[in-house]
């Protein structure tokens, strides 16, 4: 399609203007740590997001692909995209394990600090490391 004069489908152009402005929201979760309500819920927001694209976008396109990546494991291609899923996945799991935790807290009124500062970063940086890949790919197959 257009969008940055990709030679993608539409969607996965829109797959990729959300994940950027996922990792917007994701810095402006970390940064805003005044209140953890505030911080919680924004990365909630972000995690639930990132949950839908792969549910309707880019879990579809995987699995369309999934031949190509079985017979070809070695391709630059096929390599960046299985770095990305394993990043991608870790992140969904460890986000919506915080994010669960955050609303279960939440609920029942307990203090919202639902992992360690650690915790924290070791997911900024799988998220940061899945988006980079995701960018590599897209790069790799839209742009070059
Ligand atoms: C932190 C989570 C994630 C981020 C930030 C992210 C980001 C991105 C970005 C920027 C792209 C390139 C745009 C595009 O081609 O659509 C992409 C593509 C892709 N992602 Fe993710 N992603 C994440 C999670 C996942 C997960 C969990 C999977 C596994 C199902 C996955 C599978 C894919 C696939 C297969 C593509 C290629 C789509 C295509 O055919 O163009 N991603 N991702």
């Amino acid at each position: 399609m257009v969008l940055f004069w990709s030679t993608a489908e539409l969607i996965f152009d829109i797959n990729f203007i959300i994940q950027i402005i996922l990792i917007i929201l994701l810095v402006i979760g970390v940064t805003q740590k005044q209140t953890w309500k505030y911080h919680g819920t924004i990365m909630g927001v972000a995690t639930i997001s990132m949950l839908i694209t792969v549910l309707i976008i880019m879990g579809p396109s995987l699995g369309a692909n999934m031949v190509v990546l079985l017979l070809f494991p070695t391709n630059p291609g096929s390599i960046v995209t299985i770095v990305h899923v394993v990043f991608g996945s870790l992140a969904l799991i460890l986000g919506l394990f915080f994010t669960i935790r955050f609303l279960y807290f939440a609920i029942s009124k307990r203090p919202l600090i639902c992992g360690t500062r650690i915790q924290m970063r070791i997911q900024i940086a799988i998220w940061f490391l899945s988006f980079l890949f995701g960018l590599i790919f897209y790069v790799y197959y839209y742009l070059i």
